[in-house]
């Protein structure tokens, strides 16, 4: 764990929030790198649930909603709430389910746990009383029950159908811990799949496996996953049947992504609460979710790909432990990096500068010159290019570059003007 932590700090993934300030409770900024495969990771649902043969379609709701949205979906009252203990003798606080019966820090004892709400309080507008209160949404699904008849009627759809959305959510988490895991503002990708409630069992079934195959498709290895099926008495107050989609992380098994069925409670209580009719064709349709977070994935996807090679790898190698990212092309943040063989000769250089005009304007592409071939395929392999380019003086005469494959190291020579295709 400590490993990926600096890691991912050293090559630009993951920064502390606020750093210079001491850093901010648990809150994350993701730097060049960890930008870049955070938009991978999000392409990679996107395509996969939007572009496929399934009847979705997206939106992007905003973040600050009516409060009412709140009260209907039940996130305002005890059942969004976590059991919050205090320690007698320091006074740090904690998730009653997260400790035992003494203060992990000081060994004190506990007051009687009180529910504490999840929701992130703030006010709209220029004065601050109970008329302004809002909330920052805590799952971004409730957006999309309240545009439930808007996209039906402006896409004209018919249920079955689903409608996807990516986007920040927050949660006053009380005790935000390991890394990225859990944190106060995450992202969630959720799909809400509108079906009749007598095909929600086989939606629910068709879009576990579906989820489950996707995260094998980008890498995970099956012996990292399993599923979790939540007993009734610990499902969330609106799920009917819920599955955990579990990962392996460096601190144990843990949910990554929940399939739910919520039958219908968020269409007919935002129907209730708002007065507006939201049944299709005389029923409210059940809604099968599968709900997951990028940042979670993100931390996966690091951890399965993250390998430590002692001695390193090839005959080149330099004898000490050599890092390579293991991650699936489509997830890598750097695709190619193009490498002038030597850095004071322009004709090579020229060339080099070229070759990366030609490939950055169509894949995320590196330029780099210092330091010796090998050092700099290493720092390559780290962050998991996938190709590495290499100008040489040949390349000045036949117009053509070494390319070398991250995961084998094999090389071969391709025309410069055949690259796009051979990176
Ligand atoms: N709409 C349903 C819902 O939000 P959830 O199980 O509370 O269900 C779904 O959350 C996913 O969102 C989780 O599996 C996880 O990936 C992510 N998530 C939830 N709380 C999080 C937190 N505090 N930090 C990071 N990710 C979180």
């Amino acid at each position: 764990m400590q490993k990926l932590v600096s890691f991912s700090k050293r090559r630009g993934f993951i920064f502390p929030s606020s750093e210079i300030y001491g850093g901010f409770g648990s809150c994350y900024d993701f730097g060049p790198l960890g930008v870049e495969m955070r938009k991978n990771i999000k392409d990679a649902w996107w395509n996969s649930m939007t572009r496929g043969k399934d009847n979705i379609v997206g939106i992007d709701a905003s973040i600050l909603m009516n409060p009412k949205i709140w009260e209907a979906s039940g996130h305002l009252s005890a059942g969004f709430a976590d059991e919050l203990v205090e320690c007698k003798k320091c006074h740090h606080r904690f998730r009653g389910d997260f400790v035992k019966d003494k203060c992990p820090d000081c060994g004190g004892s506990f007051t009687k746990s009180k529910k504490f709400n999840l929701m992130m309080k703030t006010f709209v507008g220029p004065v601050e009383d109970d008329a302004s209160v809002a909330y920052l949404r805590a799952e971004t699904c409730q957006g999309i029950y309240v545009n439930f008849k808007n996209v039906m009627q402006s896409m004209r759809k018919k249920v079955p159908f689903g409608i996807a959305q990516i986007g920040k959510a927050f949660r006053n988490e009380i005790n935000p811990k390991d890394f990225i895991f859990r944190t106060r503002e995450f992202e969630q990708m959720e799909m809400q799949w509108f079906c009749s409630p007598k095909d929600a069992d086989k939606f629910f079934e068709y879009w576990l496996k579906k989820r489950l195959n996707w995260y094998y498709d980008l890498g995970i290895n099956k012996k990292n996953l399993r599923t979790y099926e939540v007993p009734k008495k610990e499902l969330a107050h609106y799920a009917k049947r819920a599955v955990d989609i579990e990962y392996k992380f460096p601190f144990g098994w843990k949910e990554i992504e929940g399939v739910h069925n919520r039958g219908d409670w968020d269409l007919s209580n935002h129907a209730k609460h708002s007065g507006e009719d939201l049944k299709y064709e005389g029923y409210y349709p059940y809604v099968i979710e599968t709900s997951h977070g990028v940042d979670r994935s993100m931390f996966a996807f690091l951890a399965e790909a993250y390998q430590e090679i002692k001695g390193g790898r090839g005959k080149d190698a330099n004898k000490e432990i050599e890092i390579v990212l293991n991650i699936d092309k489509r997830l890598a943040p750097v695709k190619v990096a193009v490498l002038p063989l030597v850095k004071n000769n322009p004709k090579i250089v020229k060339k080099a500068r070229q070759v990366y005009d030609l490939l950055k304007t169509n894949m995320v592409c590196l330029y780099d010159e210092s330091g010796s071939i090998g050092r700099r395929y290493r720092r390559l392999d780290e962050i998991g290019c996938v190709s590495a380019v290499t100008v040489d003086f040949d390349s000045l005469g036949d117009d053509s570059v070494t390319v070398r494959d991250r995961d084998t190291m094999k090389q071969k020579r391709v025309k410069i003007d055949k690259l796009i295709s051979n990176v």
